[in-house]
């Protein structure tokens, strides 16, 4: 049944077009790509912040608010009696024509109303602090049109924390400087803060407002503000409460004729001593100059056309041409799209992470880099860098940490014992990408105490370490207190509900709690830390963890097989956890995943067992549920997991990061349609074409979690954006899928297909070389018969790197 449509995919600009406002949810997009981001919503929603969205919010937003999604950069137009917003909010309007286009790091509103035309391009210019709002103002109507335009944003007190509730203070510091066209803001300046915002356009001004009270109505709203309301600025000067900036524009346009109007939302930092012109009075030079960079349309066509260029080269590394256009559309757009967004923010700001909570997670960050190295590795190479700065010398370490500071949050602490695994996980990726082992000799401290520095090399020893020096009873690797699953708190017994369950580890004296999902990792990041070592020459140190990968692998077939399934756990008092002796979650998906992907057993039949368990007992219409049955109470031995009511988050939702895992585990057993069958169900563009209303989230990425067929809507998604699932199914279709995996010393080609492929293409960039793949399936699932390079027969699956332009055809 399909279901009411709010937009469509654009392909050839690459955008999605959204053509009713009122989405089931709002849809949002990203601005920015390295220090100045924006978040933006179909009805232009959203805030920015500089770097850190906790510490460094720029302009104030209210979550989970009534109305949903308040709080933007919002442009009034008043035309007689009659106001009106381009992107429909807030003062819902209606209009004549709308439309949002979101596209690769830009966002364009378009409305129109009574012959008046008014469309905002959204963008970050590269490099560049700052908030691109270019507005085109036209008239299509044959008279002329007396406008009076009104712009508005709502300044946040840089701590997004505070800013919500420290109100004894926040209400008395505010403060504001106008000059000219430009609004500053300038909060705290006067002591330890070394930056202001300020708010600028590019033509004269009537009349400003900088004081929301005054600006809106202490009874009003955004959808009514008073000054809008009644046509008049208050040319306000903000002191304490709640500093805004507005600006006021009379606008005449002659039948036909449209005018631009640039406005630029910036953040400046200014060294300490030379914060000041004059007494109280900011140094505006940097403002200025970054102003008269972008105060012409042409200049900022330029940058909007240097960005839009940056995508061109980055989405041109890896492009598939198979005719599926639902495929072509998820690879060489939106799903690489996704992956660089989640490099950027990993799970810190979207409309379901409030920016305050999280950082960067350990775990989290180490597996978006598989999304994202093919296109920037030297900043995946910082990223490994900086991740493994957070590492503790037992190999333990922080689960996340600020990406301002780059320091491990104490807050949330470590003890989570599948992190350290992952650090080889995204170490590997880069060097097979680049081919860079030079990463390896980095000296990297621990905890980011100087004098403390090794080799990165020796980050990943320990690592590797910390799982074998913390085995549990079965010779499985101790939970600690969670794996991948932070819901699996298997050493927190709580019945206080002020507790923590990430943070709360009470038990942990004697624990038994052991993981297979831990251990499957271990065998699959093992493997790969082996064969970096015979690369290296390091023999010995190879022989020493094959041994171990050899007992991990030995001790899941004795003690981690249930007989259908790989168990998920031991409880703390060694008890089965995800057994057929269970009631209830007899079956989890993390261990199919780790352990199919591990190979563990495939030799006795078990990764097939295992793989069929899944499609007989996890797969539903939506995607595979994370466990099943549901909890369907909460036991106290267990922690979060069985907090949530059956069928979401971690208690049988179809959480999506882990469904490419047993994807993965399927294509390496070599059954293609299944594969493909996991793979499209949980595919964006599969979706978007039938359950827009149903799926509510944005519709050109991948959720966190859809609800799983035990929640009351099967097939609802939430957590849109920030989620591992970016990475893993690019991961998934990149290398495992359509086969183009990077190695050391070149490309392997191994697909795994659905017999109905067709003939492919790839083009895949890769160091100094560029690569042209034909694929020839043949109707086969697997297994490559021949390949030739420039029409030369190749030995093995691997083409061999030499730069320069190259053919591959594949013959399956
Ligand atoms: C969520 C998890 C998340 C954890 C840590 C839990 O409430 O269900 O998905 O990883 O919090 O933030
Ligand atoms: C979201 C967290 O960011 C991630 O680290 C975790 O693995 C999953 N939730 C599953 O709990």
């Amino acid at each position: 049944m399909e279901q009411k449509r709010y937009g469509h995919f654009d392909d050839q600009h690459r955008e999605y077009v959204i053509t009713d406002p009122q989405t089931p949810w709002p849809w949002i997009n990203y601005l920015g790509n390295e220090d100045f981001f924006s978040l933006i919503s179909n009805t232009a929603g959203g805030y920015s912040f500089y770097k850190d969205a906790k510490f460094r919010r720029i302009t104030r937003y209210r979550y989970n608010n009534v109305p949903m999604d308040n709080g933007g950069r919002y442009f009034y137009i008043k035309e007689g009696d009659t106001v009106w917003n381009p992107g429909w909010k807030p003062c819902k309007t209606p209009l004549d024509f709308y439309e949002c286009r979101h596209g690769m790091s830009y966002t364009r509103i378009t409305g129109k109303k009574n012959g008046v035309e008014a469309s905002v391009l959204f963008f970050v210019p590269l490099k560049k602090w700052c908030e691109v709002q270019k507005l085109t103002l036209k008239n299509e109507s044959s008279e002329v049109k007396n406008l009076k335009l009104f712009s508005f944003e709502e300044w946040c007190l840089w701590n997004a924390a505070t800013d919500m509730e420290n109100f004894q203070r926040n209400f008395s510091t505010g403060e504001v400087e106008i000059e000219g066209s430009t609004i500053y803001h300038k909060t705290e300046y006067r002591e330890r803060r070394n930056h202001y915002a300020f708010y600028h356009v590019n033509s004269p001004i009537q009349g400003f407002d900088t004081d929301r009270e005054t600006f809106v109505g202490l009874y009003n709203a955004f959808a009514d503000p008073q000054a809008v309301m009644e046509g008049k600025p208050r040319n306000s000067h903000a002191h304490g409460w709640s500093p805004i900036a507005s600006h006021y524009i009379e606008v005449t346009l002659q039948p036909g004729e449209s005018k631009d109007f640039v406005f630029l939302l910036g953040y400046i930092e200014n060294e300490q001593d030379d914060k000041w012109e004059s007494l109280q009075v900011i140094n505006k030079k940097k403002a200025h100059a970054l102003i008269a960079e972008l105060d012409t349309t042409e200049k900022v066509d330029k940058a909007f056309a240097e960005l839009c260029a940056l995508w061109d080269d980055l989405l041109n590394i890896y492009q598939v041409k198979t005719g599926n256009d639902k495929l072509d559309r998820m690879v060489n757009i939106w799903n690489q799209y996704q992956c660089m967004v989640t490099f950027n923010f990993s799970r810190s700001a979207s409309f379901f992470e409030s920016g305050v909570g999280r950082g960067m997670g350990f775990r989290d960050s180490n597996q978006d880099l598989v999304g994202f190295v093919h296109q920037i590795p030297p900043r995946a190479r910082q990223r490994i860098i900086d991740i493994a700065s957070t590492q503790f010398p037992d190999g333990g370490c922080y689960h996340q940490y600020q990406p301002l500071t780059k320091r491990g949050n104490n807050d949330i602490g470590g003890g989570f014992n599948d992190d350290p695994c992952w650090l080889i996980f995204g170490t590997v990726a880069y060097i097979k990408e680049t081919g860079d082992f030079s990463i390896l000799d980095e000296m990297v401290p621990f905890d980011n105490q100087p004098g403390t520095e090794v080799t990165l090399f020796e980050h990943l020893k320990i690592s590797m370490n910390h799982v074998i020096e913390n085995l549990g009873p079965h010779l499985l690797p101790l939970i600690g207190r969670a794996d991948w699953n932070d819901c699996l708190n298997l050493n927190c017994f709580s019945w206080d509900p002020n507790e923590s369950f990430q943070t709360t580890e009470n038990v942990s004296e004697g624990t038994k709690a052991e993981s297979l999902m831990i251990a499957g990792l271990f065998v699959v990041t093992g493997k790969d830390y082996v064969a970096l070592c015979k690369k290296l020459g390091k023999n010995d140190e190879a022989a020493r963890m094959q041994a171990a990968v050899d007992a991990m692998i030995a001790a899941v077939k004795k003690d981690g097989w249930d007989g259908e399934w790989y168990l998920r756990a031991y409880d703390f008092y060694g008890r089965k956890i995800g057994s057929n002796e269970n009631d209830e979650a007899k079956i989890f998906i993390e261990s199919q995943g780790w352990c199919t992907m591990a190979e563990i057993g495939a030799e006795d039949g078990m990764v097939a067992k295992s793989l069929d368990s899944c499609k007989k007992y996890l797969e539903c219409e939506h995607g595979m549920v994370l466990n099943n049955p549901a909890f369907s109470k909460y036991i106290y031995e267990y922690g979060e997991i069985s907090s949530y009511p059956e069928g979401y988050k971690e208690n049988a939702g179809i959480f999506c990061h882990n469904n490419p895992w047993v994807i993965i585990g399927e294509t390496l057993a070599g059954r293609g349609n299944d594969a493909w069958a996991h793979y499209s169900k949980i595919l964006p563009s599969y979706v978007e074409e039938k359950y827009q209303t149903l799926h509510k989230v944005e519709p050109y990425v991948n959720c966190q979690m859809v609800a799983g067929k035990d929640a009351f809507k099967p097939g609802e998604g939430k957590n849109s954006w920030l989620t591992g699932t970016a990475a893993w199914m690019w991961y998934t279709v990149s290398e495992f899928i359509l086969g183009i995996k990077p190695d050391y010393d070149g490309i392997r080609i191994d697909p795994c297909l659905p017999e109905t492929a067709n003939d492919y293409t790839v083009n895949r960039k890769f160091r100094d070389a560029e690569y042209e793949i034909t694929i020839h399936p043949n109707g086969a699932q697997k297994g490559v018969k021949s390949i030739t390079l420039d029409g030369q027969p190749v030995d093995g699956t691997v083409i061999p790197y030499s730069a320069g332009k190259h053919t591959v055809e594949v013959t399956m």
